[in-house]
This record gives structure tokens, sequence and C-alpha cells, in this order.
């Protein structure tokens, strides 16, 4: 089922809400981040609330192949956006890293993704799990598609900027999280949440496998 909201803000604090709830009931929660516009209410609901951080863990589930202190950088978002304005130890966060295999064995070795926030892009990635990819897939890098790179380019001061490559974590670590909870925001997103949630599950559309997930919730607004 789809949550639709009235609007962004109502989005924002409904997931700030059950992260909030998480955080407050599991306080050595792992969760699974990303990034990109849709969850920056969501972030600066969070920070706002003045939650204790100090004992969480978080996997952000995918960064661009570039330098990571440029501003665009995933890691410099969430430097900017959650990290450096919580008390989170700088050591409880991490990002994908080589070797893959290591990256993966950290997240099972804190027994696995708690609480997973997904947004969607257009062409129905989750992550950087472009169409195509696997359902069996883990953590990699990834060539980014021409539309994934024209969606982005609004971050960037021209699409020639834009990377083309990321690393990402797969279609199966994503699955493995005990909650996914994906935010989606504009019309612009309706018709390919509506295919991945009641369409065909199928690698085309890489959200479509959150139908196979039994803990999975999904909010939208316009
Ligand atoms: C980006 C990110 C995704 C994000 C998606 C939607 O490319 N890699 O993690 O969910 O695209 O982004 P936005 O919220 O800006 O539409």
């Amino acid at each position: 089922m789809i949550n639709t909201l009235r609007n962004y803000m109502e989005l924002s604090s409904t997931v700030a809400d059950i992260v909030e709830a998480q955080i407050k009931e599991h306080p050595l929660s792992k969760l699974g981040l990303s990034t990109g516009s849709t969850p920056l209410g969501m972030y600066k609901e969070l920070v706002s609330r003045e939650l204790d951080w100090s004992t969480v863990i978080t996997f952000n589930l995918d960064v661009y192949l570039m330098y990571v202190n440029h501003p665009e950088s995933y890691q410099s978002y969430m430097r900017k956006n959650l990290f450096d304005r919580t008390n989170i130890y700088p050591n409880h966060y991490h990002f994908p890293f080589r070797p893959f295999s290591s990256f993966e064995d950290k997240i099972k070795g804190s027994k696995g993704i708690d609480l997973c926030i997904l947004g969607i892009g257009t062409n129905g990635h989750i992550a950087f799990n472009e169409p195509g990819s696997s359902f069996l897939s883990r953590t990699r890098v990834v060539n980014l598609e021409e539309q994934t790179i024209i969606d982005n380019a609004r971050f960037f001061d021209s699409v020639d900027d834009v990377p083309t490559q990321a690393i990402t974590m797969g279609l199966a670590t994503i699955m493995e999280s005990k909650k996914i909870v994906l935010m989606a925001k504009g019309l612009k997103k309706k018709s390919i949440l509506n295919q991945a949630m009641f369409g065909m599950i199928t690698e085309d559309i890489p959200a479509s496998i959150l139908q196979e997930h039994k803990n999975v919730e999904i909010y939208y607004c316009d």
C-alpha cells in the first residue's frame, strides 16, 4: 500500500517519526540511509529533535565515484545534513568501501540493518541499482544511466560534472534489511512508484523487488 501524505512537510515528519521511534526503542539500531532531495526535510526534522545518536550505527546505501570532499559527494551531503549536526560518532557511520565484501561483512557483523530509508529514481532505481540490476546483486561499482545523470544534474554546475559511476549496495543487500521505508515526492515519481508496487516484479524496475519484502512501508506526496 502507498500512504499518500498531504505535503512534503508531512512526508518528512512522518518518516522522521519512524526513525525517532526506532532510535528511542532500540538505541543500538543500525540504519540504512539514502541521499537525494527527498530525504532532506526528514534529516532536517531529525536534527531539530536532538535525538541521542551516540549508539546508532549507519550504513549509507550508495556514493558517487568521485572526490569524497567534493561538496556534492554523498559523504559531504550526509555530514552537512545529518552527521555533523548530531552526536553520532564518526566511526559509527559508514559509506560503501572496498573491498566490497568487507563492507557487506561489516553490515552482517553488526547483525544487519534494522531500518532502511529508501528513495526511488524516476527510472525505478533504488540506491544506485539501475534497471537491469540483478535481484541477487550485492555492493559493487555501477555505471549510471543517462536518465539518472540528467535527473541529478540539478545538483551540479553542468550535466558534464555529474559522476558517471557509483558504488551501491545491491538489491539483495537492501532486501536483507529488517524494515524498509521508501519515501517519494512529486508527480514525476507517481507512475514509476505505482508500477513498482503494483506491477510485475521485474529487474527492469529495481524497486519492484520491494513487493517481496515482508516489512515495507511506502510514503508519497505530490
Ligand atoms: C539518487 C540516489 C538515490 C535516491 C534517488 C532519488 O540518484 N542515488 O538514493 O533515492 O536518486 O533522488 P531524489 O530524492 O533527489 O529524487
